[in-house]
């Protein structure tokens, strides 16, 4: 794993723009992209850039179950507002969280991510080390599925919405296994209250309770956090 210590989100925007500025250059065309506060300086970034991505495919790691795209705390909604209304992608997959057969649209969303394999995967993490919605627990090798979200990540969310009951319970998202496929990872973590889950990842056992720690099998990874978010680390990076 590579860590990228920043001073701030700002600065981790940047080195982040740096990231997909050099993979695009390399080649990628297809990109998995996250939701959630981290990744905004980031896009920001990306939006008031001169990257084109409209020869890029992008594919979404998860969504909430019963949210329709134009509901304003979907991440449909999201991706549109932080990223495709600047910088739109030739084609945008997210999960459908409308979906009437909730094991067929996983299965589109699978076949989807096999015939476009992910050249760069964007990251946040949960404060209990979940990555897209994979709590702790879920299986490394698993694809796209429904989950039961934990308290701990509903109450984390709770801040998006106007009280905790219209946080929804499930989501549906990419699996580790998904995730771990694409080529190149970069995620990103930045404030305190993401310390624990960081050094979990970095420098503890790889074990499903932290999810993000399988990242430490996979053989191109950049993690790029804040110093706060660095600060339960023990060795220099
Ligand atoms: C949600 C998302 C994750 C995200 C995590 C952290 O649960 N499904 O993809 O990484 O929250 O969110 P934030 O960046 O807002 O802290």
């Amino acid at each position: 794993m590579k860590v990228i210590i920043v001073n701030d989100p700002q600065e981790g925007g940047k080195a982040g723009f740096k990231q997909f500025k050099d993979a695009l250059a390399n080649g990628a065309r297809c990109f998995g992209l996250a939701t959630g506060g981290t990744p905004q300086t980031t896009y920001e970034q990306l939006r008031n850039s001169d990257l084109d991505f409209s020869s890029c495919r992008s594919i979404n790691l998860d969504e909430y179950v019963g949210l329709a795209p134009d509901n304003d705390q979907s991440y449909h909604y999201f991706m549109q507002q932080n990223l495709f209304n600047a910088k739109p992608f030739a084609h945008s997959d997210v999960p459908n969280g409308l979906a009437s057969d909730i094991a067929a649209e996983c299965q589109r969303y699978d076949q989807l991510i096999r015939e476009h394999p992910i050249d760069f995967q964007l990251l946040g993490i949960g404060r209990n080390g979940h990555i897209a919605f994979n709590e702790p627990g879920s299986p490394v090798d698993g694809w796209t599925h429904e989950v039961k979200l934990t308290q701990s990540t509903i109450d984390a969310n709770a801040r998006f919405f106007a009280n905790e009951d219209e946080v929804p319970r499930s989501a549906l998202s990419m699996g580790i296994g998904a995730i771990m496929a694409g080529k190149k990872i970069m995620l990103e973590a930045y404030g305190e209250n993401k310390a624990d889950a960081v050094a979990a990842t970095i420098e503890g056992p790889v074990t499903p309770d932290v999810p993000a720690s399988i990242l430490q099998k996979h053989p191109d990874v950049v993690m790029i956090i804040d110093k706060a978010a660095a600060s339960k680390l023990q060795k220099q990076y």
